[in-house]
């Protein structure tokens, strides 16, 4: 007697646990595949790759599975699609100039090489959405082939060595640069800091040298890294790449300097860094007047949050 009683308040129990659940079938805003604008032109290995893996998610073009329909995983799906859209949308590749697409595919390498991308979320139940070695492979080598390295005429050689004895010298850093819009100013002498890494980047042909100051060397020496302490601050180069009749490798045109400055303290809103970045000779700052330029840099820096951001692993550390 008494079991049944008990056994008929777990079924009336169940039910009341059940009404909310049924009932939030109901509240199923839809999920529109708006207009497609302009759809991502690449070959067909490539394309297939990013449809299975990215589109229903960066695209117009969601096809929603079974299971993604049922709530409360439908209004999660849709806040992670109308997310992502907002952030990459495949299907309006027009709206970005060729150099700004050509970047967002790089972006959008490492952050599959890093593993934040597909989210693991969506591929525990779309397991094929997993990216693997080889569709990566066909990724890279694409971006590779879109800039091909181009044998330099000597002119242009010469002009980049030139340049870059100028560079050496600091004969030419203008006597005044412009802060960037987020308050940093520019940082005379990183060119006499310690070379800590240089790297050579496929995709779009410059040769890069990370500079550190002297917080940083020291936080290496001491193997003091993660996070790296207040003080440390870090100056990326880049230039043209250029390559000679005979094969070799010449710093080209400069391209730009960046900084990243560590101050756990005032830049917290920034990832514990503050970022800042000047074009050209002329010593440009980048951004123009929007104060929040530096977001873009923090989104592609954030696959290394484990390691306080910094791609960059100090070649004495590595070689360790
Ligand atoms: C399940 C949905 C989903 C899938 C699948 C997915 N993404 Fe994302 N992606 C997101 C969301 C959500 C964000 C925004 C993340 C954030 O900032 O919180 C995002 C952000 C990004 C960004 C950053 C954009 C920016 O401007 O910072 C890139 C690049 C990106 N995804 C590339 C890819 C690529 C490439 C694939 C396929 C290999 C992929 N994503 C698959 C949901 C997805
Ligand atoms: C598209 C991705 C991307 C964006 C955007 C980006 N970075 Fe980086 N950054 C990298 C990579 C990758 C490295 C590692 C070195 C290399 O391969 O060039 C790096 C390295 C650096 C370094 C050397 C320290 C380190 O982390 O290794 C500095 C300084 C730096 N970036 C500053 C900036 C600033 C400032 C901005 C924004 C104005 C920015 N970055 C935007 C990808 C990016």
């Amino acid at each position: 007697m008494a079991t049944r009683i008990f056994s008929k308040r777990i079924v009336r129990v169940a039910l009341l646990l059940l009404i909310p659940l049924v009932a939030i079938q109901f509240i199923h805003p839809r999920l529109e595949n708006p207009p497609v604008s302009a759809d991502l032109q690449a070959p067909p290995e490539v394309k297939q790759i990013l449809e299975r893996s990215c589109y229903d998610c960066h695209s117009n073009q969601t096809h929603l599975l079974w299971f993604d329909e049922i709530q409360p995983a439908y209004t999660l799906v849709k806040g992670h699609v109308l997310k992502a859209r907002k952030m990459l949308n495949f299907s309006h590749w027009d709206s970005l100039t060729p150099p700004q697409q050509k970047a967002t595919l790089y972006l959008s390498l490492n952050k599959i090489l890093y593993g934040e991308m597909p989210l693991s979320q969506y591929t525990m139940l779309h397991r094929n959405a997993k990216m693997t070695e080889e569709d990566i492979t066909v990724l890279k080598k694409y971006l590779v082939n879109l800039t091909p390295v181009k044998v330099s005429d000597t002119s242009r050689v010469n002009a980049g060595n030139r340049q870059y004895a100028q560079w050496i010298n600091h004969s030419t850093t203008p006597v005044a640069v412009q802060p960037a819009a987020n308050g940093i100013e520019y940082i005379r002498g990183y060119n006499n800091w310690k070379a800590i890494s240089t790297t050579d980047r496929f995709d779009n042909g410059t040769i890069r040298v990370i500079f550190g100051n002297e917080v940083a060397v020291k936080a290496i020496e001491e193997g003091n890294i993660n996070p790296w302490p207040d003080g440390t601050i870090f100056a990326k180069v880049a230039w043209d790449k250029l390559v000679d009749s005979s094969g070799n490798i010449h710093a080209g045109e400069f391209k730009q300097v960046e900084f990243m400055i560590k101050d756990a303290k005032k830049y917290a809103f920034s990832k514990g860094w503050g970022w800042a970045r000047w074009l050209g000779m002329q010593l440009k700052p980048y951004g123009g007047k929007n104060v929040n330029f530096s977001r873009e840099c923090q989104g592609c820096h954030q696959p290394f949050k484990d390691n306080d951001f910094v791609f960059t692993m100090p070649l004495q550390l590595k070689a360790k």
